[in-house]
């Protein structure tokens, strides 16, 4: 369906995020023909660029980036003439009257990306309102992080707050966007099947594995003030384990959902420091082929930042009691693999003898890649041999189920983005939400700050340092194999 016509500025229309995302993102929706009505495009950024010149950078990035079986150089020309730049100066005066002048008189939905450091948010918010560009509809949309702890969370918050209310305000989580995490949602609330069980008498517990292939590559910088506490397991995992736990919202709708979310995160038991294990991965190989460890990649030998982060989560409330949530995230891992499983407890009695083995049922769905969900079974081995049990698999691949369609899955951003001018939030993060997490995730980096010891090494290519594999062993657990 078609979005009404819009004008989206990008602030931060050069940088890496609307290179590599936002610009590949609105021309796959341009091809899908959800673009129909009259959108601009205007990227905004302190370089001095003329209108040919940023085509011409998102021509680039598109080709790049934006592969799209549907489009061709015909549709790529009449996209790029949406796009116009301005230079514009998020802490001076430069730029801001020809901002002004270029949406002056627009009726259409208008939307603010920040799509830069958080340090900005708040001087792009004053300066919006003092230019007179915004309207009580108008959005603002901001990319993680959303702040490094709860005390630069609230400032960000109360400096949006003093120009935007919070119906205007969109903050990105990207995995939401995920048609696979979305998916979750309609696993458990469109299914009778499942819900009934899906709570601590029958969930022997739940793992939750977002696992990286690639290195921190050229985000050092960054990444090492951050680690994969702050960078994955306070908003990504965090969005997962909600949607896992969470309690059926009444309806589907923005502050519905975000409210069982939140109920979620505040029902978390604080971290306990033997529940938690941070790892740093190593350097692999010698010579051609050789892959550098943390240290060497982000070029700081003395740096404690972990780049895996594996720990026991418990929710406190009457589901989830007595079911632990194990989460773990890391880079270099063996595989690029992300997924939750659902690990049921073992059937009561078994009326089959010792015999026939202890088989549980897991239902697993497949965030990334090779996106579905797959249900363990126990069946009767085939033949005569009397009743001996099996596990099989009842493998549901979206792509062969749904057809050709489903095998192009459409990146998160083509879905948040169109939901930003659709006017729709229930795929963001409320100020709230946001600073939940953060109380929950504080206390568990002041402690390793505090203590000041090390990560764990792992190998690149491994599953994570052998404490994450102890931290489910002595509960009598054993993490799910990491694979594509
Ligand atoms: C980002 C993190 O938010 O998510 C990155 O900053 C990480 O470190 C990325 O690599 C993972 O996203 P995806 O969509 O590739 O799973």
């Amino acid at each position: 369906i078609p979005v009404q016509p819009f004008d989206l500025i990008i602030f931060g229309g050069t940088g890496d995020l609307a290179r590599r995302k936002i610009l590949p993102a609105l021309f796959r929706r341009y091809c899908a023909g959800q673009m129909e009505g009259e959108a601009r495009v205007i990227g905004a950024a302190r370089a001095e660029m003329s209108d040919a010149e940023y085509r011409s950078f998102a021509r680039e990035a598109i080709t790049e980036f934006g592969a799209y079986a549907a489009c061709d150089a015909e549709h790529l020309d009449a996209f790029l003439t949406l796009l116009s730049y301005i230079t514009l100066d998020a802490r001076g005066d430069a730029g801001w009257a020809t901002l002004a002048a270029a949406l002056e008189g627009s009726a259409r939905i208008r939307a603010f990306y920040f799509s830069v450091g958080p340090g900005l948010f708040g001087d792009l918010a004053a300066r919006i309102e003092a230019h007179g560009l915004a309207a009580p509809g108008t959005r603002v949309v901001v990319e993680k992080p959303f702040g490094r702890d709860l005390a630069s969370a609230r400032s960000l918050n109360a400096a949006l707050a003093r120009h935007f209310d919070e119906t205007q305000i969109y903050r990105i989580d990207h995995y939401l966007g995920k048609e696979t995490v979305q998916n979750l949602m309609a696993i458990r609330f469109g299914n009778t099947l499942f819900e009934p069980l899906w709570n601590s008498q029958y969930v022997d517990h739940i793992q939750i594995t977002v696992a990286e292939a690639g290195g921190v590559g050229s985000r050092g910088e960054y990444y090492d003030k951050s680690g994969a506490m702050r960078d994955m397991m306070q908003n990504h995992l965090m969005q997962l384990l909600c949607l896992t736990a969470m309690e059926p919202p009444a309806k589907y709708d923005p502050d519905a959902v975000r409210d069982e979310k939140l109920k979620v995160i505040r029902a978390l038991d604080p971290g306990q420091p033997g529940d938690i294990v941070r790892g740093q991965y190593e350097a692999a190989g010698k010579g051609a082929g050789s892959q550098p460890g943390y240290l060497e990649e982000v070029g700081n030998p003395e740096s404690t930042t972990e780049s895996f982060v594996a720990l026991k989560a418990r929710i406190g409330n009457w589901r989830w009691a007595g079911t632990p949530f194990y989460l773990r995230t890391g880079k270099r891992l063996r595989a690029r693999a992300s997924e939750i499983a659902i690990v049921f407890k073992d059937a009561p009695h078994s009326i089959f003898g010792a015999d026939a083995g202890q088989h549980r049922n897991i239902l697993t769905i497949r965030l990334q890649p090779n996106e579905g969900i797959e249900l363990g079974v126990t069946i009767k081995e085939p033949g005569p041999g009397g009743m001996r049990l099996v596990d099989v698999p009842l493998d549901m691949t979206f792509s062969e189920a749904l057809g050709p369609e489903a095998e192009d899955v459409p990146d998160a951003y083509e879905r948040l983005i169109m939901d930003v001018i659709r006017g729709d939030q229930t795929l963001f993060m409320r100020g709230d939400e946001v600073e939940a997490a953060w109380e929950w995730t504080d206390p568990i980096i002041e402690a390793w700050e505090s203590a000041g010891t090390a990560p764990c090494a792992y190998a690149t290519g491994s599953s994570g340092p052998d404490d994450a594999l102890a931290l489910i062993h002595r509960d009598g657990r054993r993490w799910r194999e990491i694979r594509t």
